[in-house]
């Protein structure tokens, strides 16, 4: 796919991706980072929320690509505001969860704060085909 921000309008220009999952162990980070790697790749500029305390995107990306902005945060509230703050500045957030559907989950999942006329959905990934929820 050939997408530049400067090709789309102001509804898509912004993402934010979150993978969740009460599960370690199931590919989170390793999506998350793939993820905000291929949009880096394609000109966009990434930030990773990894609400981890395990850090394991963090380092990963610090390694891989240090042009994608990092924020280790495991707090929901400070979650929240980073989430608003960096949506300032950045055409995509990827949001890494930790392993359980506590505080810092909700908050992921919260901070997208859907700006009227933006789509969301939940696009669900088990053992049976892709499922997609618009919401
Ligand atoms: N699509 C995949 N196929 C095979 N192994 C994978 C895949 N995605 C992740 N893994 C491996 O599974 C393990 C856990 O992945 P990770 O991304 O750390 O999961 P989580 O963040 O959910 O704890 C790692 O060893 C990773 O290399
Ligand atoms: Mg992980």
């Amino acid at each position: 796919m050939n997408y530049t921000p400067a090709a789309t309008s102001e509804a898509v220009r912004f993402m934010f991706i979150t993978v969740v999952n009460q599960k370690g162990g199931v590919g989170k980070t390793t999506l998350a980072v793939h993820l905000a790697i291929w949009l880096r790749e394609r000109g966009l500029r990434v930030a990773v929320i990894d609400a981890d305390g395990q850090a394991a995107s963090t380092r990963w990306i610090g390694a891989a690509e240090p042009q994608i902005t990092v924020v280790t945060e495991a707090n929901a509230d400070a979650i929240i505001e980073q989430g608003s703050h960096l949506r300032q500045t950045h055409d995509a957030i990827v949001g890494d969860g930790p392993a359980n559907l506590a505080e810092a989950t909700r908050a992921l999942l919260l901070v997208r704060g859907v700006p009227s006329g933006m789509r969301s959905s939940h696009v669900r990934i088990d053992d049976s085909p892709y499922r997609c929820w618009p919401c």
